[in-house]
C-alpha cells in the first residue's frame, strides 16, 4: 500500500521513523503522468534503498511557458496504482504552497553546466529545477535520488548541485527508457498527435546515424548537418539544438576523444522533445 503524503512535516516524521530502523530512503523526483521510464526509476530505487518516495510536483518554477504548465499531464489517481503496483512506500505530492509558501523567496542558481542547450532556449529553467530539487533533497531526507538519463543536462546539473552544496544524496542516473521504435519516453508524448508519433522517431534515429558516423571518422559539423536535414524532412519544425558535448562538464567538443554526448531539442507540432545518446570515445 503506498501512503499518500501531501505536507512536509508529516513526510519528514515518517522519514525520522525509517531512519531510527536503520533504513536507507530512495527518492525519485516526479512531475507525475508517470510511464515505464519512471518505473524503472522507482525499480531502481527499490533494488538499491530499503525505502522509496516517489514524489510529484509539477513545479511552476521550472516552466518557463505558462502554456507549457497549463498543458502538462496530470492524473495523480492514475500515477498512485501504478506507485502501489510497484510497492513504493510513499507518494510525496505537496500542493504548490507547501513548496512556496507565502514569501518565499530563495533561488538556487548553478552556473556553467545549466547555460548552453536547455538553459539558453528555457531561461530560468534549471534555475526552477535547482531549487525544487534542493527543496525535495531537504523535505524527502534521502539517501539517494534515481533520474534518468532522458535529461542529461539535469542530471549534469544536480550531480554540481549537490557536490557544490554539500547536500549528503547520492545521485544515481538511469538509463533513458525506450518505445520499441527508439523514442524516449516521455510524459509529453502523449500530447503527439497520431501522425506525429509515427514521425517522432526520426529523432532518434537521425542522432544515432550521426553517431555512428562521427564514430566512423565523419566530420562532425557534417554529421550534424545531415542530422539536422534528416529531422526537419521527417516533419520536425524546428531543431533547437543538436550538439555533441563533453559528457560531464557539456563543453562542446569537435571529435569524441573523451565520452560525449549528443544532445537534441526539436519541435514537432506543438510538442518539444528532447533525447541524448552516449558517444563512446574512438
Ligand atoms: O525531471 C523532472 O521531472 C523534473 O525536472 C524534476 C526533477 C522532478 C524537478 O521538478
Amino acid at each position: 500500500m503506498t501512503e499518500v503524503i501531501r505536507s512536509a512535516a508529516e513526510l519528514r516524521e515518517k522519514v525520522a521513523g525509517w531512519k531510527r530502523a536503520g533504513a536507507l530512503v530512495g527518492v525519485v523526483p516526479t512531475m507525475g503522468a508517470l510511464h515505464d521510464g519512471h518505473l524503472s526509476l522507482a525499480r531502481a530505487a527499490r533494488k538499491q534503498s530499503d525505502r522509496v518516495i516517489v514524489t510529484i510536483f509539477v513545479n511552476p518554477m521550472q516552466f518557463n511557458n505558462p502554456e507549457d504548465l497549463k498543458k502538462y499531464p496530470r492524473d495523480e489517481a492514475h500515477d498512485l496504482a501504478l506507485l502501489e503496483a510497484d510497492g513504493v512506500d510513499v507518494l510525496f505530492a505537496p500542493g504548490p504552497e507547501e513548496v512556496y509558501p507565502d514569501g518565499f523567496a530563495s533561488k538556487v542558481t548553478v552556473s556553467g553546466v545549466s547555460e548552453p542547450m536547455e538553459g539558453s532556449f528555457r531561461p530560468g529553467h534549471f534555475d526552477g529545477v535547482a531549487t525544487v530539487v534542493t527543496k525535495l533533497f531537504g523535505m524527502t531526507q534521502a539517501g539517494r535520488a534515481f533520474f534518468g538519463e532522458k535529461d542529461w543536462q539535469q542530471v549534469q546539473v544536480v550531480q554540481r548541485l549537490v557536490r557544490d552544496l554539500n547536500i549528503p544524496t547520492r545521485i544515481i542516473p538511469c538509463p533513458t527508457i525506450r518505445e520499441s521504435d527508439g523514442l524516449a519516453m516521455s510524459s509529453r508524448n502523449v500530447r503527439l498527435t497520431e501522425e506525429e508519433r509515427q514521425m517522432a522517431p526520426a529523432l532518434h534515429r537521425a542522432m544515432t546515424t550521426a553517431v555512428d558516423a562521427i564514430r566512423g571518422g565523419a566530420v562532425t559539423e557534417a554529421a550534424l548537418a545531415a542530422a539536422r536535414e534528416a529531422i526537419l524532412s521527417a516533419g520536425y519544425s524546428s531543431v533547437e539544438y543538436l550538439d555533441l558535448r563533453d559528457a560531464e562538464t557539456l563543453a562542446p567538443v569537435t571529435a569524441p576523444d573523451q565520452p560525449a554526448r549528443l544532445l537534441a531539442a526539436a519541435m514537432l507540432g506543438e510538442v518539444r522533445l528532447i533525447d541524448n545518446i552516449a558517444v563512446d570515445p574512438r
